[in-house]
């Protein structure tokens, strides 16, 4: 369900057509619609209201300010994965008691602002990093609260690019190895164990892998018992999928209700990690078509967005459907939707239905809300895009479109090069 919708063959974004947003803005920009953010949001989190729980949205899928200000109104917390996300979740006003830190390579300096900033918890995925985190709490002469990751190897059954739950995934600790950190751990000063938390991958589109891991950590609970060890907090990751094409995700609530169901009998709060499946079609890229150029073998649109604003489809092949801005009854035609970068890799669209498409009109690229902007670059350097939000009958630009300015700031000629 999302608010992108035609009125009178225009495509719009609640009560805003998208055109006159282009037409004022610029383009290409990121659009999005707080009635979806925040209906996606509440689905998420109410399919979880019987059971003490927390939602911390993954700030890498989407983090704009804006975002994370709305989620943290709306109840919701934060998972950050470096100390750059801290600082945004921080000054999107998202209470540190809400925010878990995941990440393997988690630096002394970042772990130093996270306790600085008393977050909820550290996911801590290596005995090493225990030891870094024990260092650097004795120093500050704190207490880490920690849960530690571990890796249940279980098949997420995903793209390989973004399973991590698998043995030879570089993620957590593997599960048979990890009672002697929770020992470890017992045994320093600054360390409190809080939890257990498991991520296995992301845009799953099955329940079972999850439940798999499920039952995998709640075997792993009772060896923590047996040792004298309970834990507070149980952190299940993110990972729900959402539909680009023809997936079939389970809803939020099929997949609350099968957590909760394999959950009884384990007294502890639940912690989420969802990031795609509350803003992936949530927002859109909106681009404009340059040009058209037949090939002796295929037909090119040519757009003025690039595989550096929006790399999924570069990176993973991944499918984002294209769709017409005016519909203009010239109906669809078997094409690739690329960008203005020296890459053959840059594409929006490859060997897919797209509207047919003439210089000027504006195309759509939906299900871009997650790990869109957020992942996008200044390659070729090209300033990263602007972002807007639409709220009913307003909008809102969020983030400014960067100048060339932007793009050589921090930049220093040294001495020996100038004269
Ligand atoms: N928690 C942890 C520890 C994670 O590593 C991730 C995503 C999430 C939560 C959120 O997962 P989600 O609910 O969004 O599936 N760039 C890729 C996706 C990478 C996901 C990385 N980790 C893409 O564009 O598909």
């Amino acid at each position: 369900m999302n608010h992108f919708t035609y009125q009178n063959q225009e495509l719009c974004c609640e009560e805003v057509p998208v055109a006159k947003i282009a037409a004022e803005v610029g383009t290409p920009f990121y659009l999005y619609s707080h009635a979806t953010l925040a209906q996606h949001f509440r689905a998420f989190d109410t399919a979880f209201a019987k059971i003490p729980h927390l939602s911390c949205f993954a700030v890498k899928s989407c983090s704009n300010l804006a975002i994370l200000r709305l989620f943290a109104q709306l109840g919701g917390g934060a998972d950050i994965v470096s100390g750059g996300e801290l600082f945004r979740a921080l000054s999107a006003g998202v209470p540190p008691e809400r925010i878990v830190y995941s990440g393997v390579g988690k630096t002394s300096e970042e772990l130093a602002y996270a306790l600085q900033a008393n977050i909820l918890q550290f996911n801590v995925e290596s005995e090493q990093e225990l030891e870094a985190l024990q260092e650097v709490a004795a120093a500050a002469g704190v207490q880490a609260r920690v849960s530690f990751r571990v890796n249940p190897d279980v098949d997420p059954q995903t793209h390989a690019y973004i399973s991590t739950g698998l043995a030879k995934n570089k993620f957590g600790i593997p599960i048979d190895q990890a009672v002697a950190v929770y020992l470890r751990a017992r045994s320093l000063a600054n360390i409190q164990i809080q939890g257990v938390s498991c991520h296995i991958g992301s845009q799953l589109t099955l329940v079972s892998p999850f439940i798999e891991s499920l039952q995998k950590l709640k075997g792993f609970i009772g060896r923590l018992q047996a040792e004298g060890i309970t834990i507070s907090h149980l952190d299940l990751g993110g990972g729900l999928g959402i539909q680009y094409r023809d997936e079939e995700p389970p809803h939020p609530e099929e997949y609350a209700r099968a957590i909760q169901a394999e959950l009884a009998g384990i007294d502890c709060t639940l912690i989420l990690e969802p990031g795609r499946v509350i803003v992936g079609n949530a927002g859109a890229l909106i681009t404009r078509v340059h040009y058209t150029k037949q090939g002796p073998t295929k037909k090119f649109i040519i757009v003025d967005a690039g595989m550096n604003d929006l790399a999924r489809p570069s990176l993973y092949g991944a499918y984002h459907a294209i769709r017409p801005v005016h519909e203009s009854g010239r109906g669809q035609e078997l094409a690739d939707v690329v960008g203005p970068i020296c890459e053959t890799g840059d594409f929006l669209s490859r060997d897919q239905e797209v509207p047919v498409s003439v210089p000027g009109e504006l195309l759509a690229v939906m299900s871009a809300g997650a790990y869109g902007f957020s992942m996008s670059s200044n390659y070729n350097s090209r300033p990263r895009v602007a972002e807007v939000l639409v709220a009913r009958a307003g909008y809102h630009v969020i983030r400014r479109r960067e100048s060339y300015d932007d793009l050589i700031r921090g930049e220093e000629i040294p001495a020996f090069l100038r004269g």
